[in-house]
């Protein structure tokens, strides 16, 4: 029996954070044990929005060297950047013409990127979902490790995959599954409980990331918002208790994922303390963890050659894969293949 295939993707827009650590990457990397993987820097979504070009040639080598430092084993995984294998556009193309405007219409993703400013947004922006089922039905990916917030592109993405299938006559395309579980697949500013950690948020005072050192993940947590009140004594019973204490739940689930427990041993063990004892526990497992990441990081950084090599390598083999599948495409769309 082949091992299933794992598809899934970052974007280079600047540092890897907190968030994007535990609600993906972590899990990327224990799926390597049992699945074929394959793991992306899509430098493609990246340009959507306006990237100057020298920043977006570091962030692709940063992003895949923060990848590796996580624990992304380039000698079992697949790890490449989006542009290097021609495959995603090609497909992403067709799926443009097999995609409703209506579905881009309700992506919630878009109308926040976009803002007030809508006719405005790239082109490229509002096709964003069509080019994301792309990446991953080229490889017919079946397992997508995600956060919550890619909740929606990836229902896009099987809408997609069915769409195609009765268009054409077909059962060719799977129906993917997303992959979104662990204590923290929705990791909150720590700033303002009520908005999602993010690269995009104006103050690194929100956010860890991979490459802060012990000292600024010390500073950041003891800045973190809190309310008034002591740990609380048991996970919320409701989203509406969730919702009055966002940022301490966010903490505790922070907390919980760095440790590999659930947020009721968090809260038994710290419930009833004052946030100032929790805030000490939770840096000293915060640097424990990320310390060795961003020590990796730092050292491949120093030797980009390394990582290019990486990159190329994995752009070759995960052409290889997708090849067959496009001409194959090609012949239920229609087209003469290349
Ligand atoms: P991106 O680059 O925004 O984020 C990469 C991954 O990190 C997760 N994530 C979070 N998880 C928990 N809490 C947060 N605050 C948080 N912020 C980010 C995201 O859910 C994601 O899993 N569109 C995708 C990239 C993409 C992709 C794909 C993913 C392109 N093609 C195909 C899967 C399959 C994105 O912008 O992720």
């Amino acid at each position: 029996m082949s091992k299933p295939r794992v598809f899934s993707g970052v974007q280079p827009t600047g540092n890897l954070h907190l968030g994007n650590y535990l609600g993906a990457i972590r899990n990327w990397v224990k799926l390597q044990a049992d699945h074929e993987c394959l793991y992306c820097v899509v430098d493609l979504h990246a340009i959507t929005v306006w990237q100057e070009p020298a920043d977006l040639t570091r962030s692709t080598r940063e992003v895949a060297a923060s990848l590796i430092a996580a624990g992304i084993d380039p000698a079992g995984a697949i790890l490449f950047n989006q542009s290097k294998v021609a495959a995603h556009a090609e497909l992403a193309w067709i799926f443009n013409c097999v995609a409703r405007v209506g579905w881009m219409n309700r992506m919630t993703q878009f109308k926040e990127k976009a803002g007030k400013h809508r006719e405005n947004a790239s082109l490229g922006l509002y096709a964003y979902p069509a080019l994301m089922a792309a990446d991953i039905l080229v490889y017919k990916a079946t397992h997508v490790p995600v956060g919550e917030d890619q909740k929606q592109h990836l229902e896009l993405t099987r809408d997609v995959a069915q769409k195609f299938n009765s268009d054409y006559g077909v059962d060719y395309f799977p129906l993917t599954e997303p992959l979104i579980y662990g204590a923290a697949t929705r990791v909150m500013s720590l700033r303002d409980g009520s908005k999602k950690m993010s690269k995009s948020d104006p103050s690194d005072m929100s956010r860890i990331n991979l490459i802060d050192d012990a000292d600024t993940i010390a500073g950041k947590i003891r800045k973190a918002r809190t309310d008034p009140e002591p740990v609380p004594v048991a996970p919320p019973a409701s989203e509406d208790e969730r919702a009055a204490r966002p940022e301490a739940y966010n903490l505790m689930g922070i907390y919980a994922a760095l440790t590999d427990k659930s947020l009721a041993e968090v809260a038994d063990e710290f419930g009833g303390a004052p946030f100032s004892a929790f805030k000490g526990a939770l840096t000293d497992v915060a640097v424990a963890v990320m310390g060795p990441i961003t020590a990796e990081m730092r050292r491949l950084m120093d030797h980009p050659d390394e990582i290019d090599a990486i990159l190329h390598q994995g752009a070759e083999d995960a052409r290889e894969i997708a090849a067959p599948i496009l001409r194959e495409v090609y012949d239920i769309v229609g087209l003469l293949r290349p």
